[in-house]
């Protein structure tokens, strides 16, 4: 693994933000930036790159991607989609969400749909409770879900055209400003 020319700019920039004796505290964001060069998901060798370029032990870097849910360490889908299956999201249907993604798509919990367009994980909470229930897609928040707004957010990311989260996120698709609006 190498970080691209234009990437590796930017590694020299999340360096430049701590102090020489401190690489090790931009561990985090060097991650993030292998994942995203990698299409989301972090290889070792994209954890050695990383380890290298902050001069500590791979082990280090390993401890970091295997605590922090947000890295992932197998390949996942164009479109990571992680459904909220916590008691708040559950009591509002979280459920249903599942149920419509795995009818849709036929992928359960954990796995990738054989085109690897979607793949499904269910975590815990994502602190949008307030509008349950929820997915994650990608960077994105999609709130306040429907079994029917899923399928129509389901069926806009397969014409290469999902919604701006402002839209369907953190306003509610009907345009009002609670999910029950
Ligand atoms: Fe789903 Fe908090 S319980 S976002």
């Amino acid at each position: 693994f190498e970080f691209s020319d234009e990437n590796f700019e930017l590694v020299e920039k999340i360096l430049a933000k701590y102090p020489a004796n401190y690489r090790q505290a931009a561990a985090i964001p060097l991650l993030d930036l292998a994942q995203r060069q990698n299409g989301g998901w972090l290889p070792l060798a994209a954890m050695n790159k990383v380890a290298a370029v902050i001069g500590v032990q791979p082990m280090r870097i390993y401890e970091v991607a295997t605590f922090y849910t947000m890295f992932n360490r197998e390949k996942r889908g164009q479109y990571f989609i992680q459904l909220c299956g916590t008691t708040p999201c559950m009591v509002c249907g979280s459920n249903d969400i599942k149920k419509t993604i795995t009818e849709e798509l036929g992928i359960k919990d954990g796995e990738t749909t054989a085109d690897g367009l979607f793949t499904l994980l269910e975590v815990e909470c994502l602190g949008s409770c307030a509008n349950a229930p929820m997915i994650q897609l990608n960077d994105d928040y999609y709130e306040c879900l429907t079994p029917q707004t899923m399928k129509e957010l389901i069926a806009a990311c397969k014409a290469g055209n999902p919604p701006a989260m402002g839209k369907w996120g953190s306003l509610p698709m009907n345009g009002q400003v609670s999910c029950e609006g």
